[in-house]
């Protein structure tokens, strides 16, 4: 198996994080963690699945009766490196627990379905464990502009919100269709909220951390950006208002609220915040990519 590993490890590092065999085409990570009982540091390759600026991975030890080396590891000191494609990130790792487990376990498992296959295997509750980025005090560790690692994080929010938009036609669709009284099935419905949640919370820490963090710096930088800074705190305050109708119209959809208030209206809200976030998204990062940019290798709070 060690063997095996470092075969693995030596590929995707001489590869930029793509490696064959069994492992194509699954997003493949590697976990350096320190031996609980040996100190030493031990890198896993280990798959996972990108959750806004977090990264979720599950000890699975492919439904194995017993947790992976790794995981001991990090229960001990949580302190871990993570490796994806050419970048490398300190992160702190988190179990989930509880509700909060089965939710992103869903969640991954509609990433990766050959976790729920792994979970069958095992009577062992499948620990999902959230690797929280460590913020560094400097943007010079960072080896990347920011400006660039904001692109990427609305790439990440661009995505879900085309996969929310496709599960709300899937879910209309399922309604149109469902044999009684024109209600979708609890399923569809169960799967358009998690989505949706997911996604709405993942925005609301970008926003914030925008608002609090990045934000006042910004503005003390480069004060010709205040009148830009200010329209995007309002589109923060607008998107915060139509998120928060889309998810008190999703949390209707059992006793039929949404359904009553026909088709038109759910499809209507979710394309309202899209065109609006697309339209923020597409204005903050013409105003503020340049400035961010310039700003590698200053010390920085990290902007999320
Ligand atoms: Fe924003
Ligand atoms: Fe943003």
């Amino acid at each position: 198996m060690t063997d095996f590993n470092e075969k693995i490890i030596e590929e995707f590092r001489a590869n930029a994080g793509k490696v064959g065999g069994p492992f194509e085409g699954s997003p493949l990570a590697l976990l350096t963690t320190v031996g609980a009982r040996s100190g030493r540091r031990r890198t896993s390759p280990v798959g996972y699945v990108p959750d806004g600026d977090r990264v979720l991975v599950v000890a699975s030890n492919a439904g194995a009766p017993h947790h992976p080396a790794w995981y001991h590891n990090l229960l001990a000191n949580p302190q871990v490196t993570v490796e994806i494609g050419t970048e490398s990130h300190e992160a702190t790792a988190v179990p989930a627990q509880g509700e909060e487990r089965d939710r992103l376990f869903a969640r991954v498992v509609r990433a990766a379905p050959g976790y729920g296959d792994y979970q069958a295997m095992t009577s062992r509750i499948l620990p999902v464990v959230v690797l929280h980025r460590t913020h560094p005090a400097s943007a010079a560790a960072w080896g990347r502009a920011l400006g660039e690692e904001l692109r990427e994080l609305h790439g990440w929010f661009r995505q879900e919100l085309a996969t929310l938009r496709d599960d709300v036609e899937a879910y209309l669709g399922d309604q149109a269709t469902a044999p009684g009284a024109g209600r979708a099935t609890p399923q569809v419905a169960r799967q358009l909220r998690e989505r949706c949640l997911s996604f709405c919370e993942g925005l609301g820490r970008h926003h914030t951390g925008e608002d609090t963090v990045a934000f006042p710096h910004l503005k003390e930088r480069f004060p010709e950006l205040d009148q830009a800074l200010d329209r995007l705190r309002r589109e923060h305050a607008v998107v915060e208002r139509l998120r928060g109708e889309l998810q008190a119209a999703l949390g209707t959809l059992d006793t039929g609220g949404a359904g009553q208030q026909g088709p038109d209206r759910l499809r209507a809200d979710v394309e309202r915040l899209a065109s609006e976030l697309e339209a923020h998204f597409d204005y903050e990062e013409e105003q503020l990519i340049p400035a961010l940019n310039s700003l590698t290798g200053v010390p920085w709070p990290r902007p999320r």
